[in-house]
């Protein structure tokens, strides 16, 4: 090798461990700068880790807080609604109160408007003032009354179960009529004058002495068949006396003087009103409204034209 060769081969040399130390250089500075680059990145890393971390402590007590508030407002509504229910039971408690003072003030009224006279007893022992006239009596239509007997008058409430008693006879083929219905305390004495001076003492045992008779209360009244007209004992052979036995109390009636009552002799045709419940009751023990205690009876008072 020449000396200009060598030269040459010299300046190559140099070119390359040029060109190596720039690389070298080159590639440190960018292994340095992605070192730089990945501190900087860890650091970023580690305050975005500590604020989440904060983030989720104040949102930790956050939740604490509203947990609290949401469980005091819990509590506060369940009072509010147990004292909303006492209230309301309270509020109930005293409409309880309120009807049952309504309920009880209607049935004073309605005792205090009904005839207590209605249901005492009166036949031979109990006397029936001679002033006593029935309040609310009413001429009965003359197509309920046997024909001859003139014009009869009844108690005015108990006038419709009367004439819907007849009615529902009728339907059932079964006609009844009325012989007498309401008595003054005159007219009692002059008919119990009258019998007396046919029957003498005899007449005690089937007419009333005056303010003695169910006749004068407005509530009582002779029944009988027109094929048997006036003649009374044999009424308890029809076919009305067996349907009044049958029915008569679903219309409030009762026999006063059944078989073997102490006052009078067995009287089929005299019925008396005294409300369906009394009626239905004294039927339903077979008993009569006289074998019954007064005390017992008065009780039925309230319902006497229900
Ligand atoms: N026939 C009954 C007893 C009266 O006269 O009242
Ligand atoms: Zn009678």
């Amino acid at each position: 090798m020449d000396s200009s060769q060598k030269t040459t081969s010299h300046n190559f040399l140099y070119i390359f461990w040029i060109i190596l130390g720039f690389t070298f250089l080159g590639a440190g500075y960018l292994i340095w700068s992605q070192y730089q680059q990945i501190v900087f990145l860890h650091n970023q890393l580690i305050l975005e880790q500590a604020s989440t971390t904060e983030a989720i402590l104040q949102l930790t007590t956050d939740k604490d807080v509203l947990t609290e508030k949401l469980n005091q407002t819990e509590t506060i509504l369940t009072e509010t609604v147990d004292r909303l229910n006492a209230e309301r039971d309270r509020n109930d408690d005293f409409e309880d109160q309120i009807s049952q003072l309504a309920g009880t003030v209607g049935i004073l009224d309605k005792v205090a408007k009904t005839d207590p006279e209605l249901l005492q007893k009166y036949s031979k022992v109990y006397f029936l003032n001679e002033n006593y006239i029935p309040a609310n009596i009413k001429k009965i239509s003359d197509k309920y009354i046997l024909s001859n007997k003139g014009d009869q008058y009844f108690q005015g409430n108990a006038l419709t179960f009367l004439t819907r008693m007849i009615d529902s006879a009728a339907k059932a083929g079964v006609d009844l009529k009325i012989i007498s219905a309401y008595r003054s305390f005159e007219t009692q004495s002059d008919l119990k004058g009258q019998y007396s001076q046919v029957y003498g003492t005899g007449a005690n045992t089937f007419s009333a002495d005056q303010g003695y008779s169910e006749h004068q209360l407005g509530t009582a009244v002779d029944l009988t068949d027109p094929t048997v007209a006036g003649t009374f004992l044999t009424f308890k052979d029809t076919e009305a006396y067996a349907w009044l036995q049958k029915n008569a109390y679903k219309y409030g009636f009762g026999l006063s003087y059944p078989e073997d009552n102490t006052f009078y002799i067995f009287e089929p045709w005299h019925w008396r009103f005294v409300g369906v419940d009394l009626a239905t009751d004294l039927h339903r023990a077979n008993a009569s409204f006289y074998s019954w205690d007064q005390r017992k009876i008065d009780g039925y008072l309230v319902s006497l034209f229900d």
